[in-house]
């Protein structure tokens, strides 16, 4: 056994979303978003579940910020509703959707935890939705607006700021695959939303250097870890196509390499270049204070004789009930690769986590196994990736508690907290134990 012990600093928090625990949907004026629609649509939804009640977190923030106290965790990463805020997305002001969120920033303050917002986890305003979402140009002033409001608001209490949350999950499953809301089917309307999503985050950026905020600001990313299935150089250049349809596409322009090339070809050969304006690329690539990491997994590789040239392989490691793998090494091996490619930025591990679906057992006690076995990976990886000199200073753990899970309602559990959904209590699993252990020793022995 050895200790593998963080630096001295290093920060420990759990991750949620808005849509994902508040419920209270309808209550104190707030508007409809994309995921209200989307979730009573026949079919979207896995078992017709809706985030209507999900955790009843709007009502339960004071138990749930004591049972973080509880834990230990250091750093509470949470979305603010922008149609709480703001119910049509601009314009009138929900003054008791700010109250809520002053309510909760306080609690968190009291007991010495460090609120981190992210301004948008993928519920739109309908109002916005039905003026084309993130198709049209316009939606990127009504964010920095929105924005502008929340610094002016909250920037006294809060200082540390995400502005989007996964861009490529809610670009690529919202206006290319329609998995997700608003679940639309169009290439076209995948790249206008990808430059207006990045466009919308330079803008933001802009707004808080502009209002010389204090605390700092970057972007999540959601990651994969791409590796070859076999040695040939072939394989090799069709792990790079990966990454540029993925990775590259989000992190380039932001830090300041602009669009792929392969993938600016992509799009134009179909007649659906990026909407480009003059300026456009310096407001995306504003510098950033650090990046977010989102990452769960790894996919392999291989060419394949596609519109993109490469295809993913047949899994080899277990999986889980995501369907992806269970592969630990892959949070270490990204945070190298990222760290390397983009010269060693400040990272912050936004989300991490695991679906485990373990019920609690005849005693009350959930003991999450693959959980806890893979969360220890992740972190020896990570730690070691940090020894090597990648400049990583906080870690989420994705997620407090279980929570809707987007297209599969509440069929996947990600909480280190169990949620009994017929009564709401929250049953803090062995995994949640283990995590606090890990922050009480700054680390852990594996
Ligand atoms: C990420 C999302 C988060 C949650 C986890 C499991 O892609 O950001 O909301 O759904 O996956």
């Amino acid at each position: 056994m050895v200790f593998y012990a963080f630096p001295e600093g290093f920060q420990w928090g759990v991750a949620t979303a808005a849509y994902q625990i508040e419920g209270a949907v309808q209550e104190d004026g707030r508007g409809v978003t994309i995921w209200d629609t989307f979730v009573r649509q026949p079919g979207r939804v896995l078992g017709g579940d809706t985030g209507d009640v999900a955790c009843d977190h709007y009502h339960r923030f004071r138990e749930d910020v004591e049972l973080m106290a509880g834990l230990g965790i250091q750093t509470y990463r949470f979305s603010l509703a922008w149609a709480r805020i703001l119910p049509f997305g601009r314009g009138a002001v929900n003054e008791a959707g700010l109250a809520f969120y002053d309510r909760l920033v306080d609690a968190l303050l009291e007991r010495g935890i460090e609120p981190a917002v992210t301004l948008y986890h993928w519920d739109l305003p309908q109002a916005l939705q039905d003026i084309g979402g993130w198709t049209n140009r316009s939606v990127t002033d009504a964010f920095a607006e929105y924005a502008k409001l929340v610094f002016d608001r909250f920037g006294d209490r809060v200082k540390r700021w995400i502005t989007l949350n996964e861009p490529i999950v809610f670009t690529g499953e919202g206006y290319r695959s329609g998995r997700m809301a608003p679940g639309i089917r169009d290439l076209g309307a995948y790249s206008r939303a990808v430059h207006h999503a990045l466009l919308a985050h330079g803008k933001a950026v802009r707004v808080f250097r502009e209002g010389g905020y204090a605390g700092e600001i970057g972007i999540t990313n959601a990651n994969t870890f791409y590796e070859p299935a076999d040695d040939a150089p072939e394989t090799a250049a069709a792990v790079e196509l990966a990454r540029d349809f993925d990775t590259r596409l989000f992190h380039g322009p932001v830090f300041g390499r602009g669009y792929p090339a392969s993938v600016v070809k992509f799009f134009a050969e179909r007649g659906v270049p990026f909407p480009i304006e003059a300026g456009d690329m310096a407001v995306i690539a504003t510098p950033t204070d650090f990046l977010g990491v989102n990452l769960y997994s790894r996919a392999l590789i291989q060419p394949a004789n596609n519109s993109v040239g490469f295809a993913g392989a047949p899994p080899r490691l277990p999986l889980l009930p995501m369907g992806y793998e269970a592969a630990p090494h892959s949070l270490g091996a990204f945070v190298r690769w990222v760290s390397k490619e983009y010269g060693r930025p400040r990272i912050y591990i936004t989300e991490n986590g695991v679906c485990d679906n373990t019920e609690p057992d005849a005693s009350g006690v959930v003991d999450d196994r693959t959980r806890q076995e893979l969360l220890r990976g992740f972190l020896v990886g990570l730690n070691e990736a940090i020894a090597e000199g990648c400049d990583v200073r906080a870690y989420y753990q994705w997620s407090l508690m279980d929570n809707f899970e987007w297209a599969f309602g509440y069929s996947k559990r990600f909480g280190i907290v169990y949620t009994d959904y017929g009564t709401l209590a929250r049953i803090p699993k062995r995994s949640a134990e283990m995590y606090a252990e890990i922050i009480r020793r700054n680390g852990l022995e594996a």
